[in-house]
């Protein structure tokens, strides 16, 4: 039986900053917590196991990236020259661009190869203390290639160290078949793609972007119906370029989240609260698309929606592979407290994914799921950037990911 106590650490297992522990110890057996505390009351059951000493770093729970797109063939770095000569997001997609363009490329691009590249992300992902992410189809657009997608994202969950949450996305663009018929795609969507793929398994839950670039309301609702009946839970893309209700539609569905959201009115926010849904920010497409209105932040702490962080991983949006990054940006940009950027990528997150009984908290009987972080104060987890923070990062009581650079220092304390 594999039974360790993990020692000489500062607690905070909700991922409250303001609720934490000094001089803490988690034991852990066979993968699951099974007693937190102070040091000192360690019951005298778990007194013989043997011990790992923390060094005194903080531990947080891994933590939750709730929205991605990351697997995809290629990348966009020929459009963001474009629109740093002055082409909006926008105009590329209506040329044609954009969404599509790496639809083409993912269609081209065989499972091996989308597993590679999307590996490659996702590893980083892993080193900074991600335990859960999320990751949509959306870039096949035909029943083929989204299971490819969706195939690729179960395979990562399976041989990386992360759980991986699937998401149907097909109606994140109009593919060209079907060009001037949108709602005729709805259909293909509704029911033919998203049978398929629930009977499939590879689906736990359903996006839509609803936008003048992507899908109406009515379309939305179509594809929200469908869902349901198959007993899924949405999400949507809500309010990220236009205000348009999109947010309050998702409300009324009860969805997980609704994301994005700079154009979000005080009604949305309100609708959001009643049906509990998580707003879902995702500063790094702010910031990559240079978008200027800022999403209702003041609101939404006035009717105290939960608030989650992402990194929104795409190749046009968002070509990011750090959470840590955009928390500084969710601070920087959005002007989240460093508390709430935390809570941000743990709790909330988890409850992005209707999955807060599994991931965002240490807790005894969850597995041990967390990450040490070598930092003074977890204040400094959005505060650097780009800077490796995470020493250990730890699934089901084992270390998958440890970066020792400054452990043999005399003081056996770290300076990087
Ligand atoms: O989350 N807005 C829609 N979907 C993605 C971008 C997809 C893309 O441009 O490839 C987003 O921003
Ligand atoms: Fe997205």
């Amino acid at each position: 039986m594999e039974e360790r106590v993990w020692q000489n650490l500062h607690l905070c297992a909700r991922g409250d900053p303001d609720d934490t522990l000094a001089d803490a110890a988690l034991a852990v057996c066979e993968g699951k917590v099974v007693w937190m505390g102070p040091l000192h009351e360690l019951p005298t059951d778990f007194a013989a196991w043997p011990r790992e000493d923390l060094q005194g770093a903080w531990v947080t729970p891994s933590l939750v990236d709730c929205h991605t797109h990351l697997v995809f063939g290629g990348h966009r770095a020929g459009e963001f020259a474009l629109r740093l000569a002055g082409a909006s997001y926008e105009e590329i997609a209506r040329r044609g661009g954009g969404i599509l363009s790496t639809v083409k490329e993912t269609r081209a691009a065989d499972e091996a190869t989308l597993f590679f590249e999307a590996a490659r992300r996702l590893e980083p992902l892993i080193a900074e203390g991600v335990g859960a992410i999320e990751i949509k189809s959306g870039y096949g657009l035909d029943l083929a290639s989204e299971r490819k997608m969706l195939r690729v994202a179960r395979e990562l969950g399976r041989r990386y160290p992360v759980s991986v949450y699937t998401t149907f996305l097909g109606a994140h663009a109009l593919p060209p078949e079907f060009a001037g018929r949108a709602d005729a795609y709805i259909d293909e969507v509704c029911e033919r793609m998203m049978p398929a793929l629930v009977d499939e398994g590879l689906i736990d839950a359903v996006d839509v972007f609803c936008e003048r670039i992507g899908f109406t309301l009515a379309q939305s609702e179509r594809v929200f119906d469908a869902a349901l009946r198959r007993g899924l839970r949405v999400k949507m893309h809500a309010e990220q370029l236009s205000a348009n209700g999109g947010a309050a539609l998702a409300a009324r569905y009860r969805a997980l989240s609704a994301d994005h959201l700079e154009y979000l009115d005080e009604a949305g926010v309100a609708a959001l609260k009643e049906a509990d849904t998580v707003a879902v920010l995702l500063p790094a497409a702010y910031y990559f698309i240079r978008e200027t209105k800022l999403p209702p932040l003041d609101l939404l702490r006035r009717y105290k929606v939960p608030i989650a962080i992402a990194t929104d991983c795409n190749p046009g949006t968002s070509p990011t592979t750090s959470l840590l990054a955009t928390m500084n940006m969710a601070c920087t940009l959005f002007r989240l407290t460093a508390a709430e950027a935390l809570k941000g990528v743990t709790c909330h997150a988890a409850s992005a994914l209707g999955a807060a009984s599994r991931h965002g908290a240490i807790e005894a009987g969850r597995q041990a799921d967390f990450v040490a972080w070598r930092v003074d104060t977890l204040a400094e987890l959005p505060y650097w950037i780009g800077r490796p923070l995470a020493a250990r990062v730890v699934r089901g009581g084992m270390t998958v990911y440890a970066n020792h650079a400054g452990d043999a220092l005399p003081s056996g304390r770290s300076v990087t």
